[in-house]
């Protein structure tokens, strides 16, 4: 790397947990050693979508060897509703189920296949009531989880009526599971006096201990919930952990032993939520040149049978209708919809992915219509001024009062005619996306290569090449502002070596990794002599969810605030001991504290002499993230820290013949601000890219007509795997990119790479226009069969067959 504005950790470019990764000796929940007497619990799910529970009997059940106790709702000793917005799912069924999975019982045994026998034997009946099943049933029927969410700004009827291209349509995006390697599993230890000690799979200890506590009708400091690692979660542990960690809790407190509940992969497939299905209507209008003038949205979130995160992501979705783009005049409207299908939750990207590519298809569609370059419509509507797009002519027509202001205090008018104010009233100050998109085309020779493609085109009858285009803007908070909040504890032992706590957890994105550095740069210890523990809810309290890619921007300023308080009280000392020189001139690197002069004072030295000197050497600290907050009934604020940028060029080859396409070439780059450890970034936008890929093209979730799920393990659910790609990647971070007011200039990198996938929709569209004139009509997931569909559509479209094609 060149970079100048480069962060200045430098110390540790290998994940924390690398060498216990590929040596086997990471422990995940299911690996710990497990308690003397230790029983397990196995969730009995229901197997209708929906029915009123008419008999529930386990002495057939608990008749068998092994089979210890069968818990029902009764069984709950506090109050048996859990979730994370609305405590609105019976942790087991009460009188009513609304999905296929939802559990109604469980089993504890002496081992899982106890308690599987048991399942077997129970006897459950349900009457069958009419089940909701898809997004188009929920509007008729009118079953919302949530208040509506609109944006408004401008005249839009007007806008579509001066319009030179008018696009209607309706957009779906799948769903997704999140197929984290290691299941849902939590491990619950019975202690003295009522209490729980609980290891979870989760990515929000905080949330565990809640849905415990109140489970078991118990104060929280009652229950410790303790993450070793996770397995990879992509938000399938956010809010969905806490009902298996209450069910084991449930379990220890009514047979005073040790209970573990994990998940096989069916039942984790079958069981919990995935990424919201969207359905979305659109009307947009824009000008000749392709850019935006007005756009109209209704964007539907199917939420599954209980409340859980739903609101948050269709309101994630609704801030990402405009992706990078200005939108003059728009309305959008935002639902969330009840249906019988199991509740669905975070996923990487939060709904964000969904709002956008409802304005992706609209863009490439104007691209088809107008005959524009993929990349170059989108270029004409980023936020910010391109000088060179705008004669007078070209002024926006936005009927706003001149003395209207933002939530900031900010002209609506003047950042209107800037093209820097979104739907939702926040300013988008500095578009990263006129660069990204200029150094993009650059590095991956886009005008040549789209030549090339012509040409092999031209030549191919049947394999067809595409170039597409992806810009990403992705907000950075967690959109309910209160969230926003983080702390850690550092302590530091006369030995001078360190143990570092802080609220976020390790689902293997490398948080451990990025908070070790920050706390070795900010101690000038090496990472060496730094051990991070495993996030626990006895070290850092009131913690929110690792989630919203936020765990190293907010945890990280927590573990800077604790650490700088520990180095500053020890500072006088250290220039005491250093000959008296001045404090303020004393350096802490590498492991020691540093004279101007050069003399060293080993940091363990230090240590100790603190120690014997009756100085603390513990410190907790605390980040709230500053002037952030969204007015959700007015549609305005500014829910957002700041954005993140980056962009995707990918090439395609599609085969006409069966619909299956490999990705030849991906560049992507992304801007991390100045990234705080590169490998661990790079890592990121790879796997986030890939895992977006995978949404749009193999991943389809199929249920039947009865609402099972049936394609609940990997021989009918196909994630990428090496093969699938691109044969050429080339991952690039954005240089000189420093963000202010973030933790050494840096930026979230979770989650917004993901939606660089949705260029591949861009580059098969391309492809597949090459096989005849006209619109092209995509369905997402672009699987075989939906590509082979859209192939065909566009051949029978051509008004005559190429010449080639005859030659076959
Ligand atoms: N990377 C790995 N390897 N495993 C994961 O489970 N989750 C993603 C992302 N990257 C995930 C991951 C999701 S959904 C989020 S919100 C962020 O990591 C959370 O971690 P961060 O806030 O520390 O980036
Ligand atoms: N992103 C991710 N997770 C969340 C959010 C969000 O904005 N809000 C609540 N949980
Ligand atoms: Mo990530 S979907 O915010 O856990």
């Amino acid at each position: 790397m060149t970079d100048a504005t480069r962060s200045p950790l430098r110390q540790s470019a290998v994940h924390e947990s690398a060498h216990a990764h590929v040596t086997g000796a990471a422990r995940y929940v299911d690996d710990l050693p497990e308690p003397g007497g230790m029983l397990h619990g196995l969730p009995v799910g229901s197997p209708v979508a929906r029915g009123r529970v008419v008999a529930r009997r386990a002495e057939r059940a608990l008749a068998l060897p092994g089979v210890r106790a069968v818990l029902f709702a009764a069984d709950v000793p506090g109050h048996n509703r859990i979730g994370p917005i609305v405590h609105d799912e019976p942790l087991l069924a009460e009188d009513e189920v609304f999905a296929v999975g939802q559990t109604v019982a469980l089993v504890i045994g002496d081992s899982v296949a106890a308690c599987r026998a048991g399942a077997q034997a129970l006897e459950l009946e349900f009457e069958e009531l009419p089940a909701i099943l898809t997004v188009a049933e929920a509007l008729a029927a009118g079953s919302f989880l949530c208040p509506l969410h609109e944006m408004r700004r401008g005249d839009v009827a007007a806008a579509l009526a001066r319009a030179a291209v008018v696009i209607e349509g309706e957009v779906s995006t799948g769903g997704q599971d999140h197929f984290y390697l290691e299941t849902q599993a939590s491990l619950a230890i019975p202690g003295e006096d009522d209490t729980i000690h609980l290891e979870s799979s989760t990515q929000h200890p905080t949330e565990v201990q809640i849905a415990c506590s109140e489970v078991l009708g118990c104060p929280r400091n009652h229950i410790v919930v303790a993450v070793p690692r996770m397995g990879g979660a992509f938000g399938g542990k956010e809010s969905q952990a806490s009902q298996f960690a209450a069910l084991a809790a449930l379990a220890a407190r009514h047979t005073g032993r040790p209970v573990k509940v994990w998940l096989s992969r069916d039942l984790d497939m079958t069981m919990t939520g995935k990424r919201h299905p969207f359905w979305s209507r659109y009307r947009a209008g824009l000008d000749a040149r392709g850019r935006l003038l007005g756009l109209e949205v209704e964007l539907v979130a199917d939420g599954g049978w209980s409340v859980d995160l739903s609101p948050a992501i269709l309101d994630r979705g609704m801030f990402h209708i405009d992706n990078g783009y200005f939108v003059p005049n728009l309305h959008f409207v935002g639902k969330a919809v009840r249906t019988n299908k199991a509740s669905n939750t975070a996923f990487r990207g939060f709904g964000g992915p969904q709002g956008m590519a409802v304005m992706e298809e609209v863009l490439s569609r104007a691209a088809e219509r107008l005959g524009l370059d993929p990349a170059e419509i989108r270029r004409r509507n980023y936020y910010g001024d391109c000088p060179d797009e705008h004669g007078p002519e070209n002024m926006v027509h936005v009927p706003v009062p001149d003395d209207e202001q933002t939530s900031a205090g900010a002209s609506v008018i003047s950042l209107v005619r800037a093209r820097c104010l979104t739907p939702y009233y926040q300013e988008v100050p500095h578009c990263r996306l006129p660069r990204i998109h200029a150094e993009l085309l650059q590095r991956c020779d886009w005008d040549a290569r789209r030549a090339e493609i012509a040409e092999f085109n031209a030549r191919s009858p049947w394999q067809k090449r595409g170039l597409g285009f992806m810009p990403v803007k992705f907000g950075i908070s967690f959109t309910n502002t209160m969230l926003n909040q983080a702390g850690a504890l550092v302590l530091i032992y006369a030995d001078g070596s360190v143990q570092l706590n802080h609220g976020g957890t390790e689902m293997g994105q490398g948080l451990h990794t990025k908070m070790l550095a920050v706390c070795a740069h900010e101690l000038g210890v090496t990472t060496a002599q730094i051990r991070c523990m495993a996030t626990a809810t006895d070290k850092v309290p009131n913690t929110s969810a690792t989630a919203a890619s936020s765990g190293s921007d907010l945890n990280g300023m927590a573990v800077q605030r604790a650490c700088a308080e520990i180095r500053e009280r020890v500072r006088p000392l250290a220039a005491e001991l250093l000959g008296g020189v001045a404090p303020e001139a004393v350096q802490f690197v590498a492991g020691a504290a540093v004279a101007p002069d050069g003399r060293k004072l080993p940091w363990s030295e230090l240590a100790k002499t603190a120690w014997m000197r009756r100085l603390s050497l513990s410190a907790a600290g605390y980040y709230a993230t500053p002037n952030i907050a969204y007015d959700r009934s007015a549609g305005r604020g500014k829910p957002f820290h700041y954005f993140a940028y980056g962009a995707a060029a990918i090439e395609v080859e599609v085969s006409g013949l069966t619909g299956e396409h490999r990705i030849l070439r991906a560049d992507l780059l992304h801007d991390v601000g100045s990234s705080l450890l590169p490998t661990i970034d790079l890592g990121q936008v790879e796997g986030g890219f890939i895992q977006g890929v995978g949404w749009v093209t193999g991943e389809e979730l199929v249920w039947d007509a009865k609402g099972r799920l049936l394609t609940h393990g990997p021989s009918t659910y196909k994630i990428p795997a090496v093969g699938d790609c691109p044969t050429v990647f080339n991952v690039a971070l954005l240089e000189h990119a420093e963000q202010d007011g973030t933790i050494h200039g840096s930026k979230a990198v979770g989650e917004p790479p993901l939606m660089l996938g949705l260029g591949v929709v861009s580059a098969l569209r391309q492809a597949i226009a090459a096989f005849g004139p006209g619109e092209v009509a995509l369905q997402i997931p672009c699987t075989p069969e939906a590509i082979l569909r859209a192939v065909v559509r566009q051949r029978e479209g051509a008004a005559v067959a190429p010449a080639a094609d005859a030659a076959e």
